[in-house]
């Protein structure tokens, strides 16, 4: 649906506008919603609104509309006041059209085996994404859809990874502070900072809110172990509904209690393992074993969720879904820390010392930059 597209017909009765674009395709909007959204009642510089509903009539009825100078102008029965609807505005606002920008709809990859990671993904100079905003743009817009994205030859300088977050988003500061490294230590508080491998997670499900998504910048890399692991967290969930549909359900309403206590924090925060949204898509996937506390089920209830739990775990235990490889230095990589989860092989820091810093960045902010630089140079992700 092109929103070039003209007005080949209008139908209006009492509580509805019908229009059939010239195209072929057809809209209908509500008098109620239309007489919601004249473009007098919001504020001239700020574009908020300046009513509520409280202020509408209750049921306003539509007496006529006219197509006049790229606008429907409608009369209402009850009402002096004519309205003027652009017709390119009522286009974009079409409850028909996919109204969402491709970055807001993911692009699932659930065999992340089959995928070659310096190919399939968006990789970017750092120097590049700095100075080429086009090419930013575009990087952005990918890293929202496919829930992924690399940065290459990004300043081992301590400061390295906050320059390149600031391409990005905003740096959430935690109790680790702007800035965590991983590496191991003696009595790790955390078994990220241990030689450990590690399992696909998606990290701290115990913060209100979440992280929205992690950066992770390798300093030095290790030659052997250390690999990282990737997978999208919103396919195999997808996954999960088609082959157990009772699994996810249960999954999606079980409240599970996530917790972190350190010597200067204690975290908690219940939250189910897949979230959905109010049309029941998959919104996010909270998945960390280490920190899940003791949860609060009626013994009836825990047999349906620990197989629930059980299905889940074994599918991201599958190697198919498994994105692997091994970053660089100087590679970075940035990830949706609410969708696409993160492991990682065993390794021996004896032997091989291996380094990364990380940090997080809020959600909002990331795709807020994705929007501002889409203002400038709009991205067609089809081509
Ligand atoms: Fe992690």
């Amino acid at each position: 649906m092109s929103e070039s597209a003209s007005v080949k017909h209008l139908r209006t009765s009492p509580d509805t506008l019908g229009i059939e674009w010239s195209d072929g395709t057809s809209s209908e909007f509500a008098s109620l919603w239309l007489r919601d959204n004249l473009s007098e009642d919001r504020d001239a510089h700020s574009g908020q609104r300046l009513i509520d509903i409280a202020d509408l009539p209750q049921d306003p009825k539509i007496q006529s509309a006219v197509t006049l100078n790229g606008a429907i102008r409608i009369e209402w029965e009850a009402e002096s006041r004519a309205a003027s609807f652009d017709i390119r505005w009522l286009r974009a606002n079409s409850e028909t059209r996919a109204g969402r920008p491709a970055e807001r709809r993911p692009k699932f990859w659930l065999e992340g085996a089959s995928l070659d990671a310096a190919c399939d993904f968006a990789w970017a100079r750092f120097s590049d994404a700095k100075t080429d905003r086009p090419l930013r743009a575009r990087w952005l817009s990918r890293l929202l859809r496919d829930g992924i994205a690399f940065l290459s030859e990004v300043p081992a300088a301590d400061a390295g990874i906050l320059e390149a977050a600031a391409l990005t988003g905003r740096v959430s500061e935690t109790n680790y502070g702007m800035v965590f490294d991983v590496r191991s230590v003696a009595q790790p508080e955390n078994l990220a900072y241990s030689d450990l491998g590690l399992g696909l997670h998606t990290d701290n499900p115990y913060r209100e809110p979440v992280p929205g998504f992690q950066v992770l910048h390798v300093l030095i890399a290790s030659p052997d172990g250390g690999e990282s692991i990737f997978g999208d967290g919103l396919a195999i969930a997808e996954h999960l509904r088609t082959t157990s549909p009772e699994a996810f359900a249960v999954l999606t309403r079980t409240a599970v209690p996530f917790l972190y206590r350190s010597k200067d924090a204690e975290l908690y925060a219940e939250r189910p393992l897949i979230q959905l949204t109010c049309d029941g898509e998959v919104s996010a996937v909270h998945y960390n074993s280490r920190s899940i506390a003791p949860l609060h089920l009626a013994a009836r209830e825990a047999h349906p969720f620990y197989s629930a739990y059980r299905r889940f775990a074994a599918l991201l235990r599958d190697p198919r879904f498994h994105l692997k490889f091994r970053l660089r230095d100087g590679d970075l990589v940035v990830f949706d820390n609410q969708r696409t989860l993160h492991g990682r092989t065993a390794f021996s820091s004896a032997k091989f010392p291996r380094h990364l810093r990380g940090c997080y960045l809020t959600r909002d902010s990331v795709y807020s930059e994705a929007a501002m630089l889409r203002r400038e140079f709009p991205t067609d992700l089809s081509t």
